[in-house]
């Protein structure tokens, strides 16, 4: 089936050159292009679209709210907008419903690679319901203790960046919300960015001020409306995750990228899990008494009730947010790492074994089974001697606790 796209831009040059970029796709894809917001939203309602593209500024209803009408009418779609590097503070308001911003003019090669690769990780789902859930999402909750002291910061007179970064970067949502931004191409940085520290040094404190308190970029977890789910125990386990993840890379003198990635998908792994029982209660509560029974694996149970396992939604999720491949391959595979062709270190080893040491090092729940270890995978890596080391390390991390350092 052809990918449906719509394209809305009030300029009716740019819709013809778009027209004519794109003509050798026709093959592929099925493209409709409106003059305007109003005319866009009438389009949808009669066939929805797998990808919308849309200016941000046009006259009356702008890229921002055309795209927030989207995120309702069409759930699924993945929002794109182009927008000129003049429009820096317009952009701050597409934070939220778009997934990707390109600047414009923007090159076809970039915004066919940027539609390619949202597109890609879509095949996985067979549940239309989990695919819009995730695709709808434009923020993660973030844990209230977090929030709180964000906001207290950010309420000083001269507020420290360091200070600022060490508490985003504790975040799961925080991370990801901060990160889905800068890695735009919007900023046209040359590398992308997957320490959120370092993202937020980028952004600098005025850009990170107006994404909290005006656009709203973090969510505060509402801790009455999900009773039987504990936020801080998920994300204190992603926080884990990440440390330990990073350590083991540090152990296996990795590149300071590879160093980054494996904290930041180790951070983010487990994402999936909190979309899943958010927008799902009661199938999600029907999945843990299933594997309480001993119907089957966190994993199986998943696919049972949702057709996708959490690693598979936090993926998707991810990579429409923009974050860069390894950290998405990471998490992807984080349960069923052997899926990987690839032989040697990588994040996604760090992560699977952090995934487990955490498990193992800070018991929540006496009797929960672990996550068990590829054997097979490490031992294709050629890494299965190190565990012994990595164990070591990462109970020293675990004893010492986070320091500033660790962010
Ligand atoms: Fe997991
Ligand atoms: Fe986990």
């Amino acid at each position: 089936m052809k990918t449906r796209i719509l394209f809305v831009d009030d300029e009716p040059n740019v819709l013809s050159a778009l027209r004519r970029m794109f003509h050798d796709m026709r093959g592929e894809w099925d493209m409709a292009f409106a003059a305007d917001g109003p005319t866009g939203l009438a389009m949808i309602a009669e066939r929805p679209f797998d990808v919308v593209v849309a200016d941000m500024r046009m006259p009356g209803m702008d890229g921002a709210m055309f795209l927030r009408e989207v995120q309702i009418q069409n759930p699924g779609a993945i929002r794109i907008v182009l927008s000129g590097h003049s429009d820096r503070n317009m952009v701050l308001e597409t934070v939220r419903p778009a997934h990707q911003f390109l600047p414009k003019p923007c090159q076809p090669a970039d915004l066919k690679a940027v539609i390619d690769r949202s597109l890609s990780l879509r095949e996985v789902f067979l549940d239309e319901r989990v695919k819009d859930v995730v695709a709808r999402l434009d923020r993660l909750p973030t844990v209230p203790r977090l929030y709180a002291d964000l906001l207290g910061l950010l309420a000083q007179e001269e507020p420290s960046m360091r200070e600022v970064a060490g508490l985003i970067a504790q975040d799961v949502g925080m991370s990801a919300g901060i990160l889905k931004l800068v890695n735009s191409a919007f900023f046209g940085l040359r590398t992308h960015v997957s320490s959120p520290a370092h993202a937020v040094n980028l952004l600098g404190l005025d850009v990170v001020k107006a994404l909290v308190l005006g656009v709203g970029l973090f969510d505060r977890f509402d801790k009455e409306a999900f009773r039987d789910f504990d936020l801080e125990k998920l994300w204190g386990h992603s926080f884990g995750t990440g440390r330990l993840a990073r350590e083991i890379a540090e152990q296996e003198e990795a590149t300071s990228a590879v160093k980054e990635y494996a904290y930041i998908a180790g951070l983010l792994h487990d994402v999936g899990k909190l979309v899943m029982a958010t927008n799902f209660p009661d199938a999600y509560r029907d999945v843990i008494a299933a594997c309480r029974e001993g119907q089957g694996t966190v994993l199986d149970m998943e696919r049972m009730y949702f057709g996708a396992s959490h690693a598979e939604v936090g993926a998707y999720l991810l990579g429409l947010w923009g974050v860069e491949d390894p950290v998405v391959r990471a998490v992807y595979l984080h349960h069923e790492p052997g899926r990987d062709q690839r032989a040697g270190f990588s994040p996604l080893l760090a992560v699977h074994v952090a995934n487990r040491f955490e498990h193992e090092l800070v018991v929540i729940h006496q009797g929960y089974a672990l996550n068990p270890l590829d054997e097979l995978y490490l031992a294709a890596s050629g890494l299965s001697d190190r565990l012994p080391a990595w164990r070591e390390a990462c109970a020293a991390v675990v004893a010492r606790g986070p320091i500033p350092e660790d962010i």
